[in-house]
């Protein structure tokens, strides 16, 4: 990130600055169930109100709603979170991305205040990169300073990552700038043998990433949904991935017969693997960890790395990160190398992909 510009060097005092954060969160019954990456963006908020921000305007997506407005996946709860951490300061919610509401919004909101906008990809301009639709929020908020601090969304080239380099010189925030040289820290020794493990639920999202591994790693394993799931073919039959995949091979399940965890066998190659490893890479979890009764295998796999400080741990994504920092509140002896927001931009930019929200940041206007 050589050419890019710091929310450091901005002006921020009296101007509205519009920031694009991941608040991409699990939300349980309405409620935010882990608040790792709202934390993460605390920083950045809390310095541009230090230099005098007139307002902060918040925008975020929220799952994958194609486009459409889902009372699930509304960022209401999040903005409910996010007054919480920032005691004294006056937080607002409104429930669109630009026109009257907001304008009235904005306008209504307090000096030094911050107001987080409704789900971007609630609108199909977000996920299309369309330079309208930025637009039309840049105006709606009458923002003149735009800051990325979506780290964990920045492999995605959409309207509020990728176009809006032609509207505004994009800032990078605090939160994107720790997280890329603490992976470029780990880019710049990787200690072998180094061991990816994978896990979750969207085999589409990961496939490109055992892709992007397969000459990086040394071994790669494969447990939660995707190994439940089965691997397409042309995973399991690449010879250059023949020697170092392991797929989880049982499973825990539940009275259906639903494969929920990683069984015994599988987590113990995991450990095994793990363990004569010096660099374990992991992201997405081993079973439905939400569950207590199935998330044997992800507690076990996190209790090794947190145990082993040979190893160095680097722990990716919402989720995983959500599950490892739930887990820490009652084991605070568990220790880990990096705790990262970013899931699949974490694992691009390690595999040394270009990444269109970084490259959107080096060629701002
Ligand atoms: C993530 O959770 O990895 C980011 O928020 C990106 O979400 P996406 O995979 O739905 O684009």
């Amino acid at each position: 990130m050589e050419n890019k510009l710091s929310v450091k060097d901005a002006k921020i005092r009296n101007q509205i600055v519009l920031v694009r954060t991941d608040y991409n969160v699990p939300i349980e019954n309405g409620e935010v169930a882990s608040d790792f990456r709202i934390r993460a963006s605390l920083p950045t908020i809390e310095f541009l109100l230090k230099k005098g921000a007139k307002k902060v305007i918040l925008i975020s997506h929220l799952g994958r709603p194609e486009g459409k407005k889902t009372k699930d996946l509304s960022l209401k709860p999040v903005a409910l979170k996010l007054a919480e951490l920032l005691p004294g300061v006056p937080v607002e919610f409104v429930d669109d991305v630009s026109g009257p509401d907001v304008e009235d919004a904005v306008s209504g909101l307090k000096k030094g205040g911050v107001l987080l906008l409704e789900n971007l990809r609630f609108y199909p301009g977000e996920e299309k990169n369309s330079e309208d639709f930025i637009r039309e929020i840049i105006d709606t908020t009458g923002a003149t300073v735009y800051v990325q601090d979506g780290f964990a969304v920045i492999h995605r080239a959409h309207a509020s990552t990728s176009a809006v380099s032609k509207q505004l010189p994009i800032y990078a925030g605090l939160l994107l700038e720790k997280e890329i040289s603490n992976l470029e820290k780990v880019l710049k020794s990787p200690k072998k043998p180094l061991m990816l493990m994978l896990g979750g639920a969207k085999v589409e999202d990961k496939t490109p990433l055992i892709k992007a591994f397969k000459n990086l790693a040394d071994h790669i394993c494969i447990g939660g949904k995707i190994a439940a799931d089965g691997l397409p073919k042309e995973i399991l039959d690449d010879p250059a991935l023949k020697e170092k995949l392991y797929v989880a091979k049982d499973f825990d399940t539940d009275s259906e017969g639903n494969k929920l965890d990683c069984g015994p066998l599988s987590t113990h190659k995991f450990i095994e693997t793990a363990k004569n490893s010096k660099t374990v890479i992991w992201n997405g979890l081993l079973g439905k960890a939400e569950d207590p009764a199935f998330a044997t295998s992800s507690e076990a796999f996190l209790k090794t790395l947190g145990e082993s400080p040979q190893i160095t741990s680097i722990i990716l994504g919402g989720d995983t990160t959500g599950f490892a920092e739930e887990t820490l509140k009652s084991s605070p002896e568990l220790s880990f190398s990096l705790l990262s927001t970013g899931g699949g931009a974490a694992l691009e930019y390690l595999a040394g992909k270009s990444l269109p929200g970084l490259e959107a940041i080096e060629n701002t206007i």
